[in-house]
């Protein structure tokens, strides 16, 4: 009788791995840079597999700054007897309140991870609500815009210094991964942007943030947020995030972060708002689109991708993502695209919207069932379900 604990295939780094075991297998060390203890590295890949799998779980974006979160609040139109002003402790208050709610509302089935500000993981201690289901909390690692002095519509961000002790204390507070977002200015190629400085400068602010969570026992989820409010094309987004990606593994790389135990969460690659050819695509154009670029671009070894949704109508950003993985689920050996590792969701403003709407109305009950309806879109559009 063969011993069922001895394996017959021995494990490796591209294995989804085995969540349950606790060691890591002893030869996993065989290909890691010296530096690396086999332990953290299981970790980092194990994490950063359980984020992405099984197909169709996503990534919960709730890491607005506290004034981005008071302009969502205020943005919702209230009758005029409900319109009231806020002190700051009150508007602090309301944020950890509007926080818990989505949090106890998360559905597990659909959302694997929730990438919280530090304010939320740290001072309002609200991680464990999430890890008590399976859901693993991560926190967002990057600070605040600066114009870049030469380029001023593209931006330097800001929070590499002191990064190291801030990512330990939110390792401590329950976090496994972190997320740093690079704007990227993307216009016609007869305008200019973004310029070659741009992009290498935040290939490298990536690569220095990526390597730090990684030490931090954090996994890294980089995330290029290529703009679509110019006149760029769909051919010249496309050659934007190529190359934008191409750098910012070129520079992980160079910095050797694991790339098994990181994500990148990227845009989808579409025309500009002021492109007036913008209305004649459809959710399959940028699917073909953003599918090319992830295979020309993302290295086989990046167990998966996780999209923004940028803004876009929840309608819309589900419904590019599930023409994406319908795409995928056509596509057969010897394509490409049926390499490809899962693509799905780290959706912000396409989850939360309708959801934080009801909850500044105060109706806590729709609250809780829109959040957990759209988690529940998202999830079968990262399956490839296509709304009818
Ligand atoms: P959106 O999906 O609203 O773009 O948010 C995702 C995010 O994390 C932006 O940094």
């Amino acid at each position: 009788m063969p011993d069922s604990k001895v394996e017959s295939v021995p494990p490796n780094l591209f294995a989804v791995p085995d969540l349950t075991s606790e060691l890591p297998p002893l030869h996993l060390d065989v290909f890691l840079q010296p530096y690396w203890s086999p332990h953290v590295a299981h970790e980092l890949i194990t994490t950063a597999n359980s984020l992405v799998n099984p197909r169709g779980k996503g990534i919960y974006a709730t890491d607005e700054s506290p004034n981005v979160m008071q302009a969502l609040f205020d943005g919702v139109p209230l009758n005029n007897h409900e319109e009231r002003v806020w002190s700051e402790a009150e508007n602090r208050e309301r944020r950890k309140k509007w926080r818990e709610c989505a949090y106890k509302a998360v559905p597990s089935e659909y959302i694997s991870g929730v990438i919280l500000y530090a304010e939320t993981l740290i001072d309002f201690g609200l991680g464990p609500i999430l890890a008590d289901k399976g859901v693993i909390p991560g926190v967002r690692a990057n600070g605040e815009l600066m114009p870049i002095p030469s380029s001023p519509s593209e931006f330097i961000v800001e929070g590499l210094d002191g990064l190291l002790g801030r990512l330990q204390a939110a390792r401590a507070a329950g976090a496994r991964f972190s997320k740093w977002r690079v704007p990227i200015a993307c216009t016609s190629k007869e305008r200019g942007l973004p310029t070659q400085t741009a992009l290498e400068l935040q290939a490298e602010t990536l690569g220095r943030y990526a390597a730090m969570s990684q030490k931090a026992g954090l996994v890294p989820i980089v995330e290029p947020d290529v703009e679509f409010s110019e006149d760029a094309d769909l051919a010249r987004s496309v050659e934007v995030h190529e190359k934008a990606i191409t750098l910012i593994y070129e520079r992980m790389k160079a910095y050797n972060v694991l790339l098994e135990g990181s994500i990148i969460k990227p845009s989808f690659p579409q025309p500009g708002l002021k492109n007036q050819n913008r209305g004649q695509y459809k959710p399959e154009d940028i699917a073909l689109a953003t599918a090319t670029v992830i295979a020309r671009s993302v290295p086989g070894s990046v167990p998966g991708v996780a999209f923004l949704s940028g803004g876009l109508p929840p309608a819309l950003a589900t419904h590019y993502l599930a023409a994406l993985n319908a795409l995928i689920n056509s596509s057969k050996p010897p394509s490409l695209f049926s390499r490809l590792p899962p693509l799905t969701f780290s959706f912000g403003r396409a989850l939360q919207g309708d959801a934080l709407k009801e909850w500044v109305k105060g109706n806590e009950n729709e609250t809780r069932s829109l959040l957990q309806k759209w988690s529940k879109v998202c999830w079968q559009s990262a399956c490839g379900v296509v709304p009818s």
